[in-house]
């Protein structure tokens, strides 16, 4: 190989590495990343077509996650047993294999080409691996132009898998994180919501309703689903208020609605303790300012107008309204039909105008039944 060729290889090496680092720093989806380091692979080594199979213990089943190339549509998502294929047998031992003549190889699982249509000649497949534990393997099919695959092809696959093992491996971990972190904030939501049995459930059906509405306002995935973690702390606060006021089935006397009032301010407080801080502003921002209103009636601070942070309004609106249609000490609760023509009734004085519609839309669409309209959405929320 000539010097020139030499080092244009390796510059191209070094942009998909880089690019595959810069990629998990922006947290985007992991299908994508995959999919990103794929496509990059494939075009270095210079194959016809690709598959990144990624290894799912739990399951017990290796699933193709990405794949590139002509049939790459019936190939994605294929599952293989543990132990089935040449990507069984990869993942097994942990060692890439340089096969030339794949229909000769004893561990051909030909399968994958019959349900897809694809012919495999040559193939590399090198294991993604992280700290000796096996994750998935890297498959690369078909030699561009000459016939087989060469030994320094094997070396350029196995350092990029290796990137892409870690990438794969800080995704799994990020995607686990925020799995967990979810879980626990509904939890926390949930024990707080029982501490008073008129308001079970509360928490989880306002971040419900505040997403719902975020979503027809247009904003993107990331971005209603940090308002939906944002939403079920929205009444953290509450933890400070004394459960002889909290669960007092009458009317409240003065003093103790001013304390009441006061779990906007302590769920600010509680928040603004977490780190990092910048993560946090958001749900800050609805746990203080959710009681807020248009024209200044609300508190804790009696904002006006735009002085309220519009997530704030979007959850004060679902908060309002799961408040009206849920059955209290003191009132039955009305229909979700009356609920939104109150909210219309009160739209642009007290509450957004675009909130409102956008939520009255929504209630309308599936004719009050937000059981519909939750399973009518059907699109497999990660929540
Ligand atoms: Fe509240």
């Amino acid at each position: 190989m000539t010097q020139l060729k030499d080092l244009e290889l390796r510059v191209q090496e070094l942009v998909t590495l880089l690019e595959a680092s810069n990629q998990l720093n922006s947290n985007i989806e992991m299908g994508e990343v995959l999919e990103n380091i794929l496509l990059q692979m494939v075009q270095v080594v210079g194959a016809e077509a690709g598959t990144l199979w990624v290894l799912n213990k739990e399951r017990q089943k290796i699933k193709a996650v990405a794949a590139y190339g002509p049939s790459a549509f019936n190939i994605l998502n294929l599952e293989l047993e543990m132990d089935e294929g040449i990507v069984g047998k990869v993942i097994g031992t942990g060692e890439a294999q340089l096969i030339e003549n794949v229909a000769s190889h004893p561990n051909w699982a030909n399968r994958v080409d019959h349900s897809s249509g694809f012919v495999t000649k040559s193939m590399i497949t090198v294991p993604l691996a992280v700290k000796g534990q096996v994750l998935g393997a890297l498959q690369l099919l078909n030699k561009k132009d000459i016939a087989f695959f060469s030994e320094q092809d094997i070396s350029l696959a196995v350092a990029l898998a290796n990137q892409s093992a870690l990438a794969l491996h800080n995704s799994q971990m990020y995607d686990e994180l925020q799995r967990m972190l979810l879980s626990m904030i509904r939890t926390l939501a949930k024990v707080l919501d029982a501490r008073d049995p008129y308001t079970a459930g509360h928490s989880e059906r306002v971040a419900k309703y505040s997403l719902w509405i975020a979503e027809k306002l247009g904003f993107d995935a990331q971005s209603y689903e940090e308002l939906y973690k944002a939403a079920l702390l929205h009444d953290i606060g509450k933890i400070g208020i004394p459960d002889d006021i909290l669960r007092k089935p009458g009317r409240l006397t003065n003093d103790e609605y001013t304390a009441i009032k006061k779990h906007t301010i302590i769920g600010a407080d509680i928040l603004s303790n977490i780190e990092p801080k910048d993560a946090m502003v958001q749900a800050i921002q609805i746990a203080l300012s959710h009681h807020e209103r248009l024209d200044g009636s609300g508190y804790p601070h009696g904002l006006v107008g735009e002085e309220i942070p519009f997530l704030a309004q979007i959850v004060g609106v679902a908060d309002a309204f799961d408040a009206m249609t849920t059955a209290r000490s003191y009132s039955a609760g009305s229909s979700f039909e009356s609920g939104a023509e109150e909210l219309l009734r009160c739209k642009d004085t007290l509450f957004d105008g675009k909130v409102v519609d956008a939520f009255a839309t929504i209630l309308q669409d599936c004719d009050y039944e937000v059981e519909q309209y939750e399973a009518q959405l059907g699109r497999g929320y990660r929540l």
